[in-house]
């Protein structure tokens, strides 16, 4: 199977691609499409063949459980219930956009596609491409990133192209996604709502609409003996082929070990990539050298993260070193990301 795929632009919806492509998805087969965080692998959310389906063509474990993505705020309660004021509250202030939120399922969902639990995420997205078509498909599209399992997420179509092309029958090519990371989770079946996968919206910003949250433990620190709550941020997620480092610490002193590491694994024949910042591309004289946008910007760090290590599996790199990202605001999710795609492996100079 060669996928159809359709361009477009928000701007400039071809709504006739639109309807063709919501048609398929209610006839149980797969269609691709932009979203505002990273490209969605979408099903019908409410036909179980439709979710087995997506698990096939990702490769993906079929307990992980999938995102149920809806295109206006009404249809929320025929697939959750038990929904807080709080939540209320957050869906008022952040959706449509990119947040996740988790609530006991109803009936009407099948535990295909929620891999087997009695609750359900569900996501309002913003991107016009995919509410316009969330509504051509009758309202409820399961949608996990579109990259094979284990992969980083993709953030244009050409990487959905790469991963799936030949495995799903239409995708819809909105251009490159803005945000770039995957939205945040958030858990409103806990006691006091539980982040399950920091995203662009971080606890500050909701907790200033909603008051107290907390941090799912595993996420903190994968080390310790807690495991995520979320089944998939237990996988090592957002891999590249090569084996990455992050080095961690003062520019001068990371430069320099970045530097030094790069001049041995050099001299041992090996191809090494180094992940850096505008501000410090100068300053690496050897390997294969990205910038990932400025620092001052982390937007534009978070949105060329999945794809720059897409890159480096395009140039087989044997070694990675990057530079790490504590970013003010969106800090938090880009070295998740950045970790979970190190199996995290960390410098500290
Ligand atoms: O931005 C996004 O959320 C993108 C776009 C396409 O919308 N989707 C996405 O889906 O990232 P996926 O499947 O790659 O990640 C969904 C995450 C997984 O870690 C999964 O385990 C978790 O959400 N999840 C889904 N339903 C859950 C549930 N009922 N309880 C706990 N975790 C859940
Ligand atoms: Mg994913």
């Amino acid at each position: 199977m060669k996928a159809w795929i359709a361009k477009m632009t928000e701007e400039q919806i071809d709504y006739q691609a639109v309807e063709k492509a919501g048609k398929m998805l209610l006839e149980g087969q797969l269609v691709a499409f932009p979203t505002e965080t990273v490209y969605g692998l979408g099903g019908n959310a409410l036909d179980a063949e439709a979710s087995r389906k997506i698990y096939a063509a990702k490769g993906r474990p079929s307990d992980n459980p999938l995102i149920v993505h809806i295109g206006r705020m009404e249809d929320l309660e025929r697939i959750a219930k038990e929904i807080p004021p709080s939540a209320r509250a957050l869906a008022d202030a952040f959706w449509p956009g990119p947040l996740t939120m988790i609530f006991p399922k109803t009936d009407a969902v099948p535990f295909e596609t929620t891999g087997g639990l009695d609750s359900v995420a569900v996501r309002f997205p913003s991107h016009k491409v995919a509410n316009a078509l969330i509504l051509a498909a009758g309202g409820f599209v399961a949608a996990p990133s579109a990259n094979t399992s284990g992969r980083p997420s993709p953030t244009t179509a050409e990487h959905v192209i790469e991963d799936l092309g030949d495995k799903i029958p239409c995708i819809l090519d909105g251009g490159m996604v803005q945000i770039g990371l995957e939205s945040t989770i958030v858990d409103f079946t806990e006691k006091i709502p539980t982040i399950l996968r920091p995203g662009y919206y971080n606890q500050e910003m909701m907790e200033a609409v909603i008051g107290l949250m907390r941090m799912d433990p595993g996420i903190q620190n994968e080390s310790e003996h807690v495991r995520p709550k979320a089944p998939g941020m237990r996988y090592r997620h957002y891999a590249p082929k090569a084996e990455l480092t992050i080095v961690q610490g003062n520019t001068a002193h990371v430069i320099e070990k970045i530097n030094d590491l790069a001049q041995k694994n050099c001299a041992l024949g090996k191809k090494v990539g180094i992940i850096c910042t505008d501000e410090t591309a100068e300053r690496y004289p050897m390997g294969d050298v990205k910038s990932i946008g400025m620092r001052s910007d982390e937007e534009t760090i978070a949105r060329h993260l999945f794809g720059i290590l897409r890159q480096f599996d395009d140039d087989q790199a044997d070694v990675i070193y990057s530079e790490a990202f504590d970013t003010p605001r969106m800090g938090q999710a880009i070295m998740n990301r950045l970790l979970k795609a190190a199996g995290h492996k960390v410098l500290e100079v």
